[in-house]
């Protein structure tokens, strides 16, 4: 009898434990989830900050000529490559040529010089360049401080 009394007051205690346990898991779950809930709310919310901040970076950098000027200049470079580097140098730097770095002339006067050449020192490259790829070599050529 007693017996059977302690065996039942421990499996109602066992139970008790048990759901008490329970209850804290889910106490514990809840308070992870709404952790959980909260961390992916600040990510969203950082990413639109992100988001907002590149966008009116982009509008601050369209604005700006120099950022219109960088694929002109890489393309310039090339040209440079292929027409010019084995006289100018790999790296503008002088060889044949003069090192291209620094130049003091105008664009109109490198214009000049790039599409007539010149006399018994360098070819004119007026006919094998489009006017817009005499303005890439040139954005390229201020690239070289
Ligand atoms: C055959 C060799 C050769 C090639 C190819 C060549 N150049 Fe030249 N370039 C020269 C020489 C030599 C001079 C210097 C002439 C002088 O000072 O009388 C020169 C001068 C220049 C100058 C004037 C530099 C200064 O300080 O006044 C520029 C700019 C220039 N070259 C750009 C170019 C570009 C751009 C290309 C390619 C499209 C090119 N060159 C291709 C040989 C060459």
């Amino acid at each position: 009898m007693t017996q059977d009394f302690n065996t039942r007051t421990a499996v109602a205690r066992a139970r008790r434990r048990i759901r008490m346990l329970r209850r804290r898991w889910l106490r514990r779950f809840a308070a992870r989830r709404a952790v959980r809930a909260l961390r992916t709310v600040q990510v969203m919310l950082l990413l639109a900050v992100l988001l907002v901040r590149k966008a009116h970076g982009a509008d601050a950098t369209n604005s700006m000529p120099e950022s219109a000027l960088m694929p002109k200049a890489a393309a310039g470079y090339r040209l440079f490559d292929h027409n010019c580097a084995h006289c100018h140098g790999d790296d503008a730097r002088g060889d044949e040529g003069p090192d291209l770095h620094d130049l003091r002339k105008s664009d109109e006067k490198l214009q000049r010089i790039i599409k007539g050449g010149i006399k018994g020192e360098m070819p004119a490259f007026g006919k094998k360049f489009k006017d817009a790829d005499v303005e890439a070599l040139i954005a390229f050529l201020r690239t070289l401080k």
